[in-house]
């Protein structure tokens, strides 16, 4: 037939428009438009009000969505509530099944789950179907699995309860599917908030798993925009959040929940390198940028939005480029022949639209390959940006769209600079033929992800997430699974008031004041960069016995001699590079010295505390033991190697988060002290510690352990005085890269309140109380954790 001529005349492609019968079937079985998804069916559609969700393709509207109320939320938590216990109750292997079922589930419905994903969002089939959809399944069967180890592998480990999830547009399903494969998995229920824009697949999901026997109320779906999102965040009967989406969302979110007990992970926004060396494979990395960016029109939270090129092969590979781009079709989704569909809405498209004019007032020379775009819809050309500045709006800011940055540095080390010259830290790729260069750059990266010779590769079993204002938190894999888990011995904390040592501090406090005691013969500096230093303010103040008795003096630290501290820890990077065996070394060696003052330490504790001698003994003894367990763990908590499915490996790295600030709780001062500091010291972090604000002279009298031992200057540096203002500076101070606070519940609060600026990690016991003797509670991975971050380093390889 003629038309076929004129293709073959052409040479052009013609389309291949995948089937949209059955999903355009489902819709007009909703046709009166979609309830929300609350303890197994979904609510009357007419009830409350709705808003339409659209083809971004088209602009036509697909279905009428509820937005979702703090009632209907209310109903969602209630309904995850009372489906907990049972769930849990169903063990491991129950929940591998209906996990599994799910798995099952997808797989079956896979073609209409693609198409009606790709007319929610606007993205290609062919990625829907190939990749979209494949990633969900796999998920879902990764997880299954976990459910069925829990009992062996997490057996120290207990849920958290009822999850609230927020998830965002660019991969409605694939999130789902990342968020709640590990929840549900290991025996939490879920209410989630799938995006305004692409509420559907979510949607279709609910109604898929009730089909195939997911018990009510395991599952809940709240439809609505961010006014719904921020009712889910705000409600007391949310456990945890765990969110996907800005950066400047994940803030407020920290920021709503700061004090509230609820455990939080956020994946965020990202401004990803990719770094090609003139010993790269040329084309196989033009061919990878063409995955990096223009992968879900570049709506890809780790896209490789800036390309790094080393300057001598610069100007051939934007010409390879170019051309590649030339060969790029945009179109309609459902089209099997299409690399690039629509965008996600208009609002999206203006926004790179004009970030784009700014980058090109700000001097960059903008590449769009000729060809007329499909009309309405939200289309953008794929867009190649040169000669633009490190600094410029472009290259810092995340576009969000099919839009490539383009820079050249000379030297790995410059390559290394420029990578990391963002407040982001999600992924980066590395090209190079030369496995001694490529692996070499993968550690010095600060990012959560980073592909050697390959872009965008994920997997179930493979842990994902970011550094630095990326967000914290880990999908997939082991790391994830402990997201949404607590240990047995925190799960069962009680408030600090309540407690035995609480009690005894009390009684401590009422004890009369002594008064014509002897003149106080010492004031205790503060310790900064290997030194004892007056504090700034030339302040002291008296510090008593349980029994009233002046003992003696310590500096009071202000802001500036946090800023000093943070400032000598950034300085002791050689710390972080020292090697586990290096650093277990040192812990050993710390508690000998330990040891071998023990008698001086125990006295000082019972005068500290009016601990009897005995305790005070086992106490020192404790913190002896406690240093030997983190020299043990420093080089034994190590990683892992992953095997996903395809020819190579994951390495999933184990790396200190940096600057590190700690603040400690009164009880147990010397035995809590040591169990905050070993940990992060056996991973490679530098630290700034405010020691017990009551009694203060046990870490004092620690500069002399410290002062004997081999740490270099500037790895612990310590700062006494009243906590509250200490803990905000060091809370606030962008050059900490996470923050432990144990003490008063306001503390915590603080601490999560304030740690927004540079989204630094928080490790806080909202004023229940650890018992620092119980070596589950007070030691070993929970601590570990979060003295590291994860960075996955894939390694494809072979054929
Ligand atoms: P967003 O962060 O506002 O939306 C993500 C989710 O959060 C949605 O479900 C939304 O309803 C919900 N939400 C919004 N405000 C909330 C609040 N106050 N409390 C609780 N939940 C809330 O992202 P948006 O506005 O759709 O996109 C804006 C920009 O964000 C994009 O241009 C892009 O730069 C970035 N973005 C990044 C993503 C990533 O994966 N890194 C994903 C989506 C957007």
């Amino acid at each position: 037939n003629s038309s076929v001529a004129r293709y073959f005349d052409t040479m052009d492609y013609g389309p291949a428009p995948e089937s949209d019968t059955d999903a355009r079937q489902w819709l007009s079985r909703h046709a009166e438009g979609f309830g929300h998804f609350i303890g197994g069916h979904f609510t009357p559609a007419s009830a409350g009000p709705h808003f339409d969700t659209a083809e971004p393709a088209t602009g036509q509207r697909l279905a009428g969505i509820a937005q979702g109320s703090a009632q209907d939320v209310d109903a969602a938590v209630a309904a995850a509530r009372a489906a907990q216990p049972g769930w849990l109750a169903l063990g491991g292997h129950g929940r591998a099944r209906h996990l599994y079922a799910l798995a099952r589930m997808v797989q079956r419905h896979a073609r209409l789950l693609a198409v009606v994903e790709a007319l929610d969002n606007g993205k290609p089939i062919r990625e829907s179907r190939d990749l979209d959809v494949p990633l969900v399944a796999r998920h879902f069967y990764h997880h299954a699995g976990w459910a069925q180890l829990q009992e062996r592998e997490f057996a120290d480990q207990v849920p958290l309860g009822v999850i609230g999830q927020i998830i965002p547009w660019n991969f409605p399903l694939l999130m789902l599917a990342w968020k709640i494969a590990p929840a549900l998995a290991l025996g939490n229920t879920v209410v989630l908030k799938p995006a305004e824009f692409t509420p559907l697949s979510a949607l279709l999901f609910a109604e898929l798993a009730a089909q195939a026997g997911l018990p009510a109320g395991v599952l809940n779906v709240v439809t609505g925009d961010g006014a719904t999102g921020a009712a889910l965040v705000a409600h007391e009967g949310v456990d945890k959040i765990a969110f996907t989406g800005s950066t400047d969302v994940g803030r407020l979110i920290r920021e709503a929940t700061a004090g509230s007990g609820k455990s939080l992970t956020l994946e965020l926004g990202g401004k990803s390198p990719f770094i090609v060396f003139d010993d790269a494979d040329i084309d196989a990395a033009v061919e990878g940028v063409v995955d990096a960016i223009w992968f879900n029109q570049g709506q890809v939270c780790c896209a490789g939005s800036r390309l790094l090129l080393q300057e001598g092969i610069a100007a051939d590979f934007i010409e390879r480029l170019k051309r590649r781009m030339q060969s790029l079709r945009v179109g309609l989704p459902l089209d099997k022949a299409i690399d690039i569909g629509s965008l996600i809405d208009p609002s999206q498209l203006e926004r790179v639209r004009s970030l784009v004019a700014t980058g090109v007032r700000e001097g960059a020379v903008c590449y769009q390959p000729p060809g007329a775009l499909p009309a309405g819809g939200s289309f953008f050309p794929p867009t190649l940006l040169t000669g633009v500045h490190p600094a410029a709006t472009v290259a810092t800011e995340e576009i969000f769209g099919p839009v490539l940055v383009t820079m050249t540095f000379r030297t790995p080390d410059e390559a290394v600079a420029l990578a990391n010259n963002t407040r982001y830290g999600l992924a980066a790729s590395v090209w190079s033929e030369t496995i001694g260069l490529a692996l070499g750059i993968a550690p010095l990266l600060q990012a959560g992800v980073v592909w050697v010779n390959a872009t965008n590769l994920f997997d179930a079993g493979v842990g994902f997430g970011g550094y630095r204002e990326s967000g914290y938190g880990r999908e997939g894999g082991r790391e994830g699974c402990y997201e949404y888990l607590k240990p047995r011995a925190w799960a069962e904390r009680k408030p600090r008031s309540a407690t035995a040592f609480a009690q005894a501090a009390n009684e401590a406090d009422k004890a009369p004041v002594a008064v014509g005691l002897p003149a106080i013969d010492r004031t205790a500096k503060l310790f900064i960069g290997g030194k004892q230093v007056r504090p700034d303010g030339e302040l002291s103040h008296p510090v008593f016995s349980a029994t009233g008795q002046r003992l003696g003096e310590v500096g009071t630290g202000n802001r500036k001699d946090i800023r000093n501290a943070v400032a000598a820890a950034r300085a002791a990077t050689g710390w972080s590079s020292a090697t586990p065996h290096r650093r277990a070394q040192a812990l050993y060696y710390l508690a000998e010295n330990l040891s071998a003052r023990a008698g001086e330490f125990a006295a000082r504790l019972t005068s500290l505390t009016g601990a009897a001698a005995r305790a005070a003994q086992a106490e020192v003894d404790a913190a002896v033991s406690r240093l030997f367990a983190y020299g043990a763990w420093a080089d034994k908590y190590e990683g892992t190697v992953h095997v996903p499915p395809l020819r190579g490996v994951a390495l999933a790295t184990v790396e200190a988060i940096g600057v590190v600030g700690v603040v400690c709780p009164d009880e147990a001062p010397l035995l809590s002290f040591v169990s905050l500091l070993a940990p992060l010291l056996a991973m490679g972090n530098r630290t700034v510690i405010v020691p017990s604000e009551k009694h203060p002279l046990i870490a004092t009298d620690f500069y002399q352990v410290l002062e004997t031992s081999d740490l270099p200057a500037g790895v612990v540096n310590l700062v006494t005085g009243p906590v509250a203002g200490l803990a905000q500076t060091l809370a606030e101070h962008d050059d900490v890269d996470a923050l432990w606070v144990f003490g008063a519940k306001e503390l915590s609060r603080t601490a999560e309140r304030l740690s927004i600026g540079n989204l630094k990690r928080t490790l806080v016991d909202h004023g229940l109380a650890t018992d620092w003797h119980d070596g589950a509670a007070a030691e070993g991975p929970l601590f570990l954790r979060h003295a590291t971050q994860v960075k996955n380093i894939w390694i494809p390889y072979g054929e």
